[in-house]
């Protein structure tokens, strides 16, 4: 999705703001421009990467030191120069760039035509500008006022950050469910839509609210409520590492973060379990919330919804609580039926996701607990959910995820364990059992990481040109299954589906053919032998079938290709077969030539519906 990023101080911003676009590219973009100060304001723009517009301003020489720049991912028309932001109002008095949807921008813009305005590009964000503009000048009244009178005129998502020709030394900001973070150090005042592009500078930030606006000044930040009056913000801390954005001799992205699941899984296992003891307090997530507990909603969008059907199955084995997982763009509108005694579990990454945030706030609204479990630090889901734990990931830039799933699921194992011992339905001993088992992760996560990448890399450059996969499992190993099918399609493009295996003999099996890629799953031991039956009337059409699983279940008869995994309880066998499903997606993308970090047409975090 589109990034934002704006600079305030005393060095050259042209230099900030491209290097901050370029740790924004992750988030798939489609084209890109800046606005500088100098003695006016001084627009570039350009379709396509980045490289393009660095290429057009090689020749410039900006000096100013107060800018806004943009990397857009269409919606509202093409991607074009023309469309791409910053958007200017008609008389250059309001230069603009926008994350989000304005919902209600062609009403606004029929209005804005009344008095004469103009339109010349086809985005919902140009309306902004104008209207920006407009109350500007018919109300005479300084920015905050014609931005608070925007902000409660349009409908919809929006970050935007604003410079008005009359006030040189300002950048302006507002939100209302779109990302923004604002920081500060001893040379200026950054804002930016996502931490890895304000992680070189500093990481002292101010987390800006929905419906709040603030100026950048360069030495100063001042917060607006929606009645234009001064509010106090608390400075915070990013505890992320520096090099956690940075490639570091890595080819990609995505194959750095799956190297460093070991380490990620470790730390979020160590922030939960102390002395032998899972420990949610700082959640405020007591034993007696949990006991209390009568249904589980989980809600998520695409690999946090495959972690919450993983966890489906756990959390009911273990604590008999019954437990429903929901996409969150169906949950938000099939009208649920919630009761006070149940909670709804929100998974994201990012903690931006539009329809996720929805759900999230649908649940509070009927007056139902909510539990989230993000990777970013004060994001809209983590600032808003009742109860919030943190996964340790760290920053994940690759858009296929893979250590922020990882960290996903062992919050969800605990989360489990949790609930079923304070329902009574796990004795002391079985608790401990499950605790140690999980400890052994991040060793047995190293271990496929080092026995078995480099078999998964040879095998994977035989299947890059086939055009459909499909993966298949009972149980966990099809929830898993899932988010290997996604894993693949999403960054190698060849068509997959997951089944549960089950399933197949009920029409699908009819897509069988010679060398039709098969990969089965196959680690739970209570129904391994259903599942090897529907592999072997697979491999009797001639499908080609590569099996994931532990050493103690033989399927060396009806693999063609077999990878092993490390033993563990039945639980936690996602969590490690997951690691061959992501390797095996990454390196068949790799050597299809795909640019493995930003596949076509997605985003990291989607933010609009
Ligand atoms: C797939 C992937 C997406 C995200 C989904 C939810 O590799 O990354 O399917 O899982 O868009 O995003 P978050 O977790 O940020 O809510």
């Amino acid at each position: 999705m589109c990034g934002i990023v704006g600079y305030n101080g005393k060095n050259k911003a042209i230099d900030i703001l491209l290097d901050g676009l370029s740790k924004l590219e992750y988030r798939g973009y489609d084209s890109a421009g800046v606005a500088i100060r100098e003695k006016d304001i001084k627009i570039f723009k350009s379709k396509g990467k980045l490289v393009n517009l660095k290429e057009k301003l090689s020749n410039k020489r900006l000096n100013g030191t107060c800018g806004i720049g943009h990397t857009r991912w269409a919606t509202h028309g093409e991607p074009s120069e023309n469309n791409a932001h910053p958007h200017i109002s008609n008389d250059g008095n309001v230069t603009l760039v926008h994350n989000g949807i304005i919902e209600n921008y062609l009403e606004l813009t029929q209005k804005l035509k009344k008095h004469g305005y103009k339109f010349y590009s086809e985005t919902d964000t140009e309306v902004l500008a104008n209207l920006i503009d407009y109350y500007y000048k018919k109300y005479k009244i300084g920015p905050i006022d014609a931005i608070n009178r925007t902000m409660v005129r349009v409908r919809g998502s929006y970050a935007i950050a604003v410079m008005f020709e009359e006030y040189p030394d300002e950048i302006w900001v507002a939100r209302k469910d779109s990302p923004m973070i604002i920081g500060q150090n001893e040379d200026g005042t950054y804002l930016a839509s996502d931490v890895p592009a304000m992680l070189k500078y500093t990481r002292q930030v101010y987390y800006i609210d929905n419906m709040e606006a603030a100026c950048l000044k360069k030495n100063q930040v001042i917060f607006f409520d929606l009645n234009g009056d001064v509010i106090t913000k608390e400075m915070k801390t990013i505890e992320w590492d520096i090099t956690a954005a940075e490639k570091e001799g890595y080819e990609h992205f995505m194959i750095k973060e799956i190297h460093e699941q070991p380490e990620v899984i470790k730390k979020t296992i160590g922030s939960y379990i102390n002395n032998k003891t899972i420990s949610f307090e700082e959640s405020g997530l007591t034993k007696e919330a949990l006991s209390n507990i009568k249904q589980v909603y989980i809600v998520a969008c695409g690999s946090a919804y495959h972690v919450g059907v993983c966890a489906q199955y756990v959390i009911e084995e273990l604590s008999k609580v019954q437990t429903r997982v929901d996409i969150a763009s169906e949950f938000r509108y099939r009208k649920p039926l919630l009761d006070k005694d149940e909670l709804v579990i929100i998974i994201s990454q990012s903690g931006e996701t539009a329809d996720s945030l929805a759900a999230l706030r649908e649940a509070k609204s009927r007056g139902v607990k909510t539990l989230a479990i993000v990777n970013v630090v004060g994001s809209s889901i983590a600032r808003e959910a009742d109860y919030v734990l943190y996964t340790l990931a760290g920053p994940e830039i690759a858009v296929a995820t893979t250590k922020a799933f990882s960290t996903q699921l062992i919050v969800a194992y605990l989360f489990a364990i949790e609930l079923a011992l304070s329902k009574g339905q796990i004795t002391k001993t079985k608790y401990n059992e499950l605790l140690k088992e999980i400890e052994k992760l991040p060793t047995s996560v190293q271990s496929i990481l080092d026995n078995d990448l480099k078999n998964i890399q040879k095998i994977s450059s035989e299947f890059s040109y086939k055009q459909d996969a499909f993966y298949i499992g009972r149980g966990l190993d099809y929830a898993i299954s899932l988010e290997g099918s996604l894993k693949l399609k999403e960054i190698s493009y060849i068509h997959s589906e997951a089944y549960a295996a089950g399933e197949l003999k009920h029409g699908t099996i009819s897509l069988i053919e010679d060398n039709t890629l098969v990969i089965g799953v196959v680690t739970q031991e209570d129904v391994y032998e259903k599942t090897l039956s529907n592999l072997t009337e697979v491999k009797s059409r001639g499908g080609y079938i590569l099996s994931i699983s532990p050493e103690n279940i033989d399927v060396k008869k009806v693999s063609n290709y077999s990878i092993k995994i490390p033993q563990t309880l039945k639980y936690f066998y996602p969590s490690l077969s997951v690691i061959v499903l992501q390797l095996l997606g990454y390196y068949i993308a790799v050597s299809k030539g795909i640019d493995v970090d930003k596949p076509r047409n997605l985003a990291k975090s989607v933010t609009v519906e």
